[in-house]
């Protein structure tokens, strides 16, 4: 029944010690990735990049889903496989971004509200034939004195319920982002209220537009301290906050809340989960559904050279590992300087 293979794939999405990796950047964002290490956003450039992602040996141990981009799910490896069944052979889920992006709200000067629900349905059914199984879709709120406003947490919510709503129909779990910005200077207590009313809107958006609860993931923000915040919050307090808040507003039927990293250094993203999964067990399975906290190491490493592939490999096959630790709260900073061999 296709309700079950929802449940069935969400869950296999979560399941112990295994997370997401979000490679869906866009055109615009994964070019400013490539200018970061000198490297042209060339179509090739971008291919052979996802390639030596998908291709980590063993990477699978760790990593049960990964989100492409419209121009991803399209390319193919080396030998020609294209990149879903080549992901799907090795026992990871291919998932799709499906968002058109945040673009600004009218009325709401600074606001935005993520288009792309024109024609979704039409791209939901070309993508699962393509070999998706779950969907993405990302709202953006930024923190402010006078933001979010009421309307922009509203006109957000309902996008993300009415895109859940049409994966569903078309057999995809619909992973639900809605992405509080930590850039600023507010408190760990102004996250903590702001992340709250958002995850409370989108639930009754959820709710009201008919989702099935087990059938879908929730990828919410931590409750961070802003980065440019004078007294920011230690990993101990990040993960109080970040877990009431879930406590508070994500039902128990949901089988599992992947973070995005949203700007953490790396070891912050992997320890701050860990922290979380320490305290566990808790009704859902935490994990990580990370883009920078997973690829910035690799990134780095490979500088565009064919011949720092491998090193490129080990470096993401590392975070992947510290992460797969945090997800079952066995994570420990001395893991790492552990040598890697891929
Ligand atoms: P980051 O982990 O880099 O925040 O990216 C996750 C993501 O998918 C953003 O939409």
């Amino acid at each position: 029944m296709a309700q079950n293979e929802l449940h069935e794939t969400a869950k296999a999405i979560v399941a112990a010690g295994r997370g997401i990796l979000a490679a869906d950047e866009s055109s615009g964002t994964i070019k400013k990735r490539f200018d970061s290490i000198g490297v042209e956003s060339t179509e090739e450039n971008r291919r052979a990049y996802r390639d030596l992602l998908f291709t980590t040996p063993g990477s699978e141990e760790y990593i049960s889903g990964v989100i492409l981009f419209d121009e991803t799910i399209r390319q193919k490896a080396l030998d020609g496989t294209p990149f879903p069944q080549l992901l799907a052979s090795k026992g990871i889920i291919p998932g799709i971004k499906v968002d058109e992006g945040a673009k600004p709200l009218a009325l709401a000067e600074g606001e935005t509200v993520t288009e792309g629900l024109d024609g979704l349905r039409q791209r939901l059914d070309e993508y699962r034939g393509l070999g998706a199984r779950f969907a993405k879709w990302r709202a953006t709120y930024s923190v402010g004195d006078h933001v979010p406003s009421d309307y922009c947490i509203w006109a957000n919510a309902h996008a993300l319920a009415r895109y859940a709503a049409l994966c569903q129909e078309a057999e995809l779990v619909p992973i639900v982002e809605p992405e509080v910005l930590m850039d600023g200077t507010h408190t760990l207590a102004r996250s903590f209220a702001v992340t709250g009313r958002v995850l409370q809107a989108v639930y009754t958006e959820l709710h009201d537009q008919r989702i099935d609860l087990r059938g879908m993931l929730l990828k919410p923000n931590m409750v961070l301290s802003g980065y440019e915040a004078s007294d920011r919050a230690g990993v101990g307090e990040v993960a109080d906050a970040t877990l009431e808040c879930l406590y508070r507003h994500v039902p128990a039927a949901v089988p599992g809340i992947v973070f995005l990293s949203g700007g953490q250094s790396d070891e912050d993203a992997t320890a701050h989960l860990n922290a979380m999964n320490a305290k566990g067990p808790h009704p859902w399975h935490l994990s990580f559904s990370y883009g920078r906290a997973l690829q910035a190491a690799p990134l780095r490493a490979w500088g565009g050279k064919p011949e720092n592939v491998e090193a490129a490999q080990r470096a993401y096959y590392h975070r992947a590992k510290m992460n797969s630790a945090a997800a079952t709260g066995l994570y420990a900073p001395e893991m790492e300087r552990e040598t890697v061999t891929v």
